[in-house]
């Protein structure tokens, strides 16, 4: 019989971190040929995670510029997409959540005719614009797509609000097979200044942030707010944050944390030094969907600067609060953590609502069941 022929595509970082570990089982299937087409949304940040997990792409359509809109990263992928299907040949496509990559991924194998496997399938918000254009790219996803790997029981149950019922499966997230294979208790850091962070002396406070609804306002008062957590806790708190490569970012996480001396704004880290630092760090204060998923499964309180949460399973679990965007709130949320050891200790036990390690076998496995080659893997079901 004939290999089914895989095509996943991704082009940003997280993308990339969730989608490796499923790259990987697919070439491993003997009924099947992994191909890998990466649209290269992010250049440097994806480099890196290709690298981590030794992933060499069948295709690379190269995209990014600097400051790209909307529409320049959805029409450059649709079209260097074209070229990609027609010469690759996929029997099914694979895209992953949300991004502008997602969405113009699954729109071109459409155009093909070919049918699409949308895994991270079922997050919402109900709110348009809020994460903006995430939650539009994964509802307009969910009208193309064919085959639907929901996370959580709870995604499953969004799609069934919006008549999809056929084709759906309950994976987990591919994030925690990832994690699997990143963390470790002897990991040695690239940079001396991670190696040296005080981990037993001082709460370490991991942060990232970079959402584009957060672009203007919100991102200068969460800054704002960081730079005063900060100052006020110079003798027991370390700030450690990664900075995202996109300009908006940089200018503002500079303009207020830079010179601070207990802040240390880094380049993006590799995915291994990020899951490693997550493990050892004491809270994580962040806008990221992956950090909300990654920091529960290691028992790593979160204060999510948002709005909203697509993620609400890991706050009813008690390890993850919505700080929001609002200055005070988001010092008055943290401080909490940083002085009340109680506080602290109600967050910081590890959970694990999004996965078990073992979402690409099921995924897998839910594809050849598909194609008539298989059985129909199990849900995941998380431990209470
Ligand atoms: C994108 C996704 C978002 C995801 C995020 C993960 C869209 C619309 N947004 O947002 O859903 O949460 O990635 O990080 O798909 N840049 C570099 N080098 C890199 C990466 C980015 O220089 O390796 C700079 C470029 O100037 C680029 C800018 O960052 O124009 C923004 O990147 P872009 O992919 O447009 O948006 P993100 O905010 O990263
Ligand atoms: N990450 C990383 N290096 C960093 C910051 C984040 O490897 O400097 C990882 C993080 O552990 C998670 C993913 O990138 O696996 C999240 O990506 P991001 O926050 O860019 O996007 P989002 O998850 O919000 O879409």
């Amino acid at each position: 019989m004939e290999k089914l022929r895989i095509m996943s595509v991704f082009g940003t970082r997280p993308e990339a971190i969730k989608m490796a570990p499923l790259v990987r089982e697919l070439a491993a299937r003997e009924e099947m040929e992994s191909i890998c087409c990466v649209t290269a949304q992010h250049r440097e940040m994806l480099d890196s995670v290709l690298s981590v997990f030794d992933l060499k792409p069948d295709r690379d359509l190269d995209i990014m510029t600097p400051r790209q809109t909307l529409s320049t990263i959805t029409s450059k992928c649709l079209t260097g997409m074209d070229e990609a299907i027609d010469a690759l040949k996929p029997d099914l496509i694979l895209v992953h959540g949300d991004t502008s990559t997602t969405f113009a991924g699954a729109l071109s194998a459409f155009y093909h005719r070919v049918p699409v496997g949308h895994v991270e399938a079922g997050l919402r918000t109900y709110d348009k614009y809020s994460p903006y254009p995430e939650e539009m790219n994964r509802k307009l996803v969910t009208q193309i797509a064919d085959l639907y790997f929901c996370p959580t029981e709870l995604n499953r149950e969004n799609l069934r609000r919006e008549a999809v019922t056929e084709g759906v499966f309950v994976t987990g997230n591919t994030v925690i097979d990832a994690l699997k294979t990143t963390v470790r208790t002897d990991f040695a850091f690239a940079a001396e200044e991670l190696n040296r962070l005080p981990c037993d002396r001082k709460k370490i406070i991991l942060v990232t942030c970079h959402r584009r609804e957060n672009y203007g306002r919100p991102m200068e008062d969460i800054m704002s707010a960081l730079a005063h957590i900060a100052r006020t806790h110079g003798e027991d708190v370390e700030m450690v944050y990664p900075v995202h490569l996109s300009p908006a970012v940089q200018e503002c996480a500079k303009r207020h944390l830079s010179g601070i001396k207990n802040v240390h704004l880094i380049p993006p880290l590799a995915a291994d030094e990020m899951h490693n630092l997550m493990a050892r760090c004491y809270l994580v204060m962040t806008d990221s969907g992956g950090l909300q998923e990654e920091a529960p499964a290691l028992g790593k309180p979160v204060l999510v600067l948002r709005r909203e949460t697509e993620r609400p399973e890991a706050v009813t679990a008690g390890t993850v609060k919505l700080a929001g965007v609002v200055r005070e709130d988001i010092i008055t949320m943290a401080e909490e953590l940083i002085r009340d050891p109680e506080a602290y200790a109600a967050m910081a036990h590890a959970v694990n609502p999004y996965g078990d390690g073992n979402a690409c076998r099921r995924i897998a496995d839910a594809i050849l069941w598909h194609f008539g080659r298989g059985e129909k893997p199990e849900d995941f079901r998380p431990q209470s």
